[in-house]
């Protein structure tokens, strides 16, 4: 197969396994003789580690955590993702900007979706996006409680998943049910990514 440098993004609410699963997927396109980049937001850049700090901060103004977000975003595309792109790469990232879309729209009613589609309007969007599907109540139980950051509360999370959902739908996101044994689930992942690869 011809190597194409395609973007993906895994995304889904809090202890879906998108970690996991990213991981897996790189070692599985590296086995095919894929040249693989792997990243992940909040990224590796000082802002990146900045909105880290600030996912343990309960008092950190929701469009604070937005603007951060975008311009985290903003240099990991533009510093990382794009150039990997252009030495041949596929690039997987574990969230990108659905993950702005959807918890901070439903972190404050006075973020809107379309407002967090703006800020982060000058950022290339991913060629494939794949939604891991999950009951915040089974994924937050593999979490322990004292390691719970800001958004890791069923309730939020229930909100969440159903905006996942209903943005997948609208946008035509490829949906994997998350609560399966993991090398099923991977299995489904790495069938939609071989599929793009052919297109
Ligand atoms: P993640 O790294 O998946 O959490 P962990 O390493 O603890 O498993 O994501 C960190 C949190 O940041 C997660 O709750 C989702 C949230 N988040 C946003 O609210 N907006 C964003 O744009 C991104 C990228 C993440």
């Amino acid at each position: 197969m011809i190597q194409k440098p395609i973007f993906i993004v895994l995304d889904g609410i809090d202890g879906s396994g998108t970690t996991t699963h990213c991981n897996l997927l790189k070692g599985f396109l590296e086995t095919k003789g894929f040249k693989v980049h792997l990243t992940q937001e909040p990224s590796n850049n000082e802002i990146g580690l900045l909105v880290r700090k600030y996912l343990k901060d309960e008092k950190i103004p929701p469009i604070t955590d937005a603007l951060l977000f975008a311009a985290d975003r903003n240099l990991h595309y533009h510093g990382e993702i794009k150039e990997k792109l252009k030495e041949g790469y596929i690039v997987i990232s574990d969230r990108y900007i659905e993950s702005s879309i959807i918890y901070q729209s439903v972190q404050s009613e006075l973020i809107s979706i379309e407002w967090v589609k703006n800020i982060n309007k000058f950022v290339g969007l991913p060629d494939l996006t794949i939604i891991l599907d999950i009951d915040p109540k089974i994924s937050l139980a593999r979490k322990t409680q004292q390691d719970l950051e800001k958004f890791e509360d069923t309730s939020f999370l229930d909100k969440v998943r159903a905006l996942y959902l209903k943005r997948a739908k609208k946008e035509n996101y490829s949906i994997v049910n998350s609560n399966d044994i993991i090398e099923f689930v991977q299995d489904k992942i790495q069938q939609i990514v071989l599929q793009k690869l052919k297109e």
